[in-house]
């Protein structure tokens, strides 16, 4: 093979193998944001960092989670964080708005 072949080749697999990683790494967004009352921020990748998926994710099943209104907001997000406060980590925000931000 000519040198510049070779070259043409190295950069196809290159550039392949970079686009399959850029689309592994576009499934989930770093952190969400909701509105509604005010907006709420939620660090989905700090959050995964520091519980693991399975705190959140059905096992295997890495899917968005639905939360588009008051109950499974707080049936999701609120209630593990009383249960961190319980804990004593009061780190995990329960107050209004300590989530609800204007
Ligand atoms: C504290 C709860 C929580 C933890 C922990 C968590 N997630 Fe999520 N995840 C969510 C929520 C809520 C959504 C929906 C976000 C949205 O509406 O875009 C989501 C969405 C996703 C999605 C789908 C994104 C989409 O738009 O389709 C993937 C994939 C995902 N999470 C993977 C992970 C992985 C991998 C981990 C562990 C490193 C993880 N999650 C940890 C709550 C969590
Ligand atoms: C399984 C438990 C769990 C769930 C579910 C969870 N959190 Fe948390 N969250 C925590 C813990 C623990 C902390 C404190 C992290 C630390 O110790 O630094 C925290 C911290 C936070 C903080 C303050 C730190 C920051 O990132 O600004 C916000 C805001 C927050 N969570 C929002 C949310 C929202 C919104 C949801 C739902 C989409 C959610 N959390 C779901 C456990 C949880
Ligand atoms: C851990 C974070 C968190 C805390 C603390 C929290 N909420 Fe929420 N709340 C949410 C999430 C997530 C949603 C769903 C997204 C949305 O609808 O904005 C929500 C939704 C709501 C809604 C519906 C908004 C709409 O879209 O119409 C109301 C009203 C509300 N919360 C009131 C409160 C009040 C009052 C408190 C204090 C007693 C409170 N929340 C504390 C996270 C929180």
């Amino acid at each position: 093979m000519k040198t510049s072949k070779i070259i043409v080749t190295l950069l196809i697999v290159l550039l392949s193998s970079v686009t399959a990683i850029s689309v592994m790494a576009a499934t989930a967004q770093d952190v969400v944001t909701y509105t509604g009352k005010g907006t709420i921020t939620f660090n989905h990748k700090a959050h995964g960092e520091k519980l693991g998926c399975a705190a959140c994710h059905d096992g295997d099943k890495q899917e968005k989670i639905a939360i588009e209104n008051k109950k499974q907001g707080h049936a999701k997000c609120l209630a593990c964080h009383k249960q961190e406060k319980k804990k004593g980590n009061s780190a995990a925000p329960t107050k209004c708005n300590q989530c609800h931000k204007k």
